[in-house]
């Protein structure tokens, strides 16, 4: 549940009689709840800590009031609760209501909330200078992460590196380098895609409602190929894979683009707001081999999948492959808005001097909020750790899989997993409104956790690297005991919602 800031004399009552109550029950009903609207649920635990305010609380239903009032609804949020502070896997929000924190904002929080090392860098540097612009005079801390960046990066080929703001903006670098190097107009991307919400990115994006939906027109000759989300092609997950993809862009070379023509291929090693499908091991490396045939350049979209939270440092490293370009951003700066293209040095010096950067690229604060946090990784051995809660995740998974018909796949990549909720086992019916029950349930009892996936009925975890065994646990309890209360419930109940 989520917990309510107590004295301690209250906090000590609580555990007594959490002992006496035993377990809890959740009113089905209020699970109904669609995450973003204002409506509160009553509290749906019966134990007493309970919180004492609905959830949405009164401030937090004050500030949703203001924030439809002020803010433009295409702003969409899971959760309409606002937050006041966070430490490590919790956030706290301004009614005082404790939560774990299993969005991570979104992946971008893998050394967690508030880690005191990052906040003491990024205090450092503003009280030093928190701007100059690279332009006109480059900061320190920008050299040091472009190098650091650039020394991990995959691969033995020398590479420069290149700050931005978000991964939309290091997407759409990406592709001007690409062109820039190649001579070459044409881009391929994947169907299921997500690569942000510039025009570029979304010209790359595959995914139609909500991202690109109205948007048009897109930036010209971007082509979409197949990617093997084996579940949903219908076919074995195992490689070699038999789903097609690579027929599918050989036809599309033969169709709509001459390889001669297209600069580059942009891939997610994993994809992320698409379902957290890691693809069959030989599909990246054969993908490599094309480019490689071609000339075309492999640009691996990292911006969820990086910095750890797969197993290793980035996700391509799991299939021996050395992209020619990489983007970064997300987990890159504890937060703080920074994003980097990494790629061989003959291909990123392409564009003319002046045709890269921007004003507030590579800003010093949050260069030095991501020198801080590369630091982070290494003295905590956050990749390894996300190994370890990968494994909590996906034995838990596997066992919901085959207690509860809702969940119709498990699958990811290390710490990066995620369940496929679906109506009927058979036809694999997408279940969206059981997801949107899930998490309205969990967040009810102290769980933040958020979707994904092209029919929106996927729950995935992106919780920070520094969850403890004991909260890692808990949050895994929390969704097991949600997902038995929404698994239980007829699809009736949720026909007509969405
Ligand atoms: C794979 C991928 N690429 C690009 C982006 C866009 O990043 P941003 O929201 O920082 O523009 C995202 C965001 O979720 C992403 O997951």
């Amino acid at each position: 549940m989520a917990k309510q800031a107590q004295a301690p004399t209250e906090r000590a009552a609580t555990k007594q009689n959490e002992k006496q109550n035993g377990h809890t029950e959740l009113n089905g009903q209020q699970t109904r709840q669609h995450p973003g609207t204002v409506a509160a649920d009553t509290p749906s635990m019966t134990s007493s800590n309970a919180p004492s305010s609905p959830i949405p609380g009164p401030r937090s239903q004050a500030l949703q009031a203001e924030r439809e009032r002020y803010l433009p609804r295409g702003v969409y949020t899971y959760h309409p609760i606002y937050p006041a502070s966070g430490s490590g896997a919790e956030i706290t929000d301004v009614d005082g209501n404790t939560y774990l924190d299993f969005a991570g904002g979104i992946g971008t929080l893998n050394v967690g909330h508030s880690h005191p090392a990052v906040v003491a860098a990024i205090a450092e540097q503003a009280a030093k200078y928190t701007h100059t612009c690279a332009h006109v005079l480059t900061p320190e801390p920008y050299v040091a992460l472009a190098k650091r960046l650039a020394e991990l990066a995959p691969g033995s080929s020398a590479k420069k590196t290149l700050l931005v703001n978000s991964g939309a903006e290091a997407v759409e670098n990406a592709i001007k380098i690409a062109r820039a190097a190649t001579g070459r107009p044409a881009v391929i991307s994947f169907e299921n895609s997500f690569h942000g919400r510039t025009n570029l990115a979304l010209a790359l994006t595959g995914k139609l409602r909500p991202y690109r939906q109205n948007f048009g027109p897109f930036a010209g000759d971007i082509h979409t190929a197949m990617y093997p989300y084996c579940y949903r092609n219908g076919h074995s997950t195992d490689a070699p894979c038999t789903c097609g993809w690579e027929a599918d862009l050989e036809r599309l070379f033969l169709t709509r683009v001459a390889p001669e023509q297209v600069a580059a291929i942009i891939v997610e090693p994993v994809l992320g707001e698409g379902g957290f499908v890691a693809p069959p091991a030989d599909f990246l490396p054969r993908l490599r081999d094309i480019c490689t045939r071609h000339g075309i350049l492999f640009i691996a979209d990292e911006v969820q999948t990086g910095f750890g939270r797969t197993g290793k440092m980035f996700a391509i490293e799991h299939y021996g492959v050395e992209p020619d370009l990489m983007l970064m951003a997300k987990s890159l700066a504890g937060g703080m808005p920074l994003a980097a293209v990494v790629g061989r040095a003959e291909i990123m010096d392409a564009p003319l001097p002046g045709g890269l950067g921007g004003t507030y690229g590579g800003n010093p604060v949050a260069c030095a909020a991501a020198l801080a946090v590369l630091d982070v990784y290494e003295r905590e051995g956050l990749v390894e750790r996300a190994q370890k809660l990968g494994t909590m995740a996906r034995d838990r998974m596997y066992a919901w899989q085959q207690r509860f018909p809702l969940v119709g796949d498990v699958r990811g990549l290390g710490a990066m997993m995620a369940i496929e909720l679906v109506r009927d086992r058979a036809q694999r019916t997408p279940a969206a409104a059981e997801a949107a029950a899930v998490l309205a349930g969990a967040r009810n009892r102290g769980l933040i956790l958020i979707k994904a996936g092209l029919y929106d009925n996927v729950i995935r975890l992106l919780m920070p690297l520094v969850t403890s065994d004991e909260q890692m646990t808990r949050g895994l309890d929390i969704l097991e005991e949600t997902l038995a209360e929404v698994n239980a419930q007829p699809a009736s109940a949720f026909n007509g919602a969405h």
